[in-house]
């Protein structure tokens, strides 16, 4: 059967994140797709479900994350490198450290339509959309996501809790946490 775009794309991550400096590489990979062929892109992911794991085995899990307006994943980290690439909307991140026991917010960064952003290993951050519009983005995790063990954070502790599974971490409402 022939591959489809979506097969091809896994195909190329799955070679980069086994080649040497994969997080550079497959950022590379995503800042070209998304702005020298967005309109490709968007072909690609657009029909994919919202909250779908694309892809994972020991090296490599890729995500399509489409996200509303309202919402915010809670601060965690992921322990190995995360690249994200955002294809529609904006999509936010709050980036936190614990210090003497407080959640303590460091810096926004906003990951705009076409652009790419890399998170590393320890990195704390929670996520959000940059505006009231939905943000969808292709999420690469250099790892088995679902099998490493990583931690949410309390908002106003900073307390680690270890997360059992994928499910751990789900959007709560925004509130007043912006
Ligand atoms: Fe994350």
């Amino acid at each position: 059967m022939e591959k489809t775009r979506l097969d091809v794309f896994l195909d190329q991550l799955k070679a980069l994140a086994i080649a040497e400096e994969p997080v550079d590489q497959v950022h590379s990979l995503l800042q070209q797709l998304l702005s020298n062929n967005l309109a490709v892109a968007k072909e690609i992911f657009k029909p994919l479900d919202d909250d779908v794991t694309l892809y994972e085995d020991e090296t490599l899990c890729v995500l399509h994350y489409r996200m509303p307006p309202g919402v915010v994943v809670p601060p965690h980290d992921h322990r190995i490198p995360a690249i994200i690439g955002v294809y529609e909307g904006v999509e936010e991140n709050h980036f936190f450290e614990v210090i003497n026991g407080r959640l303590v917010r460091q810096e926004i960064k906003q990951v705009t339509t076409g652009n790419v952003l890399s998170i590393s290993p320890e990195s704390i951050h929670s996520v959000q959309t940059g505006n009231d519009q939905p943000s969808a983005a292709i999420h690469v995790y250099l790892g088995e996501l679902t099998k490493t063990q990583r931690f949410r954070y309390d908002w106003k502790t900073g307390l680690a809790i270890p997360l059992g599974n994928f499910d751990d971490i789900r959007e709560e409402p925004l509130g007043d946490k912006q």
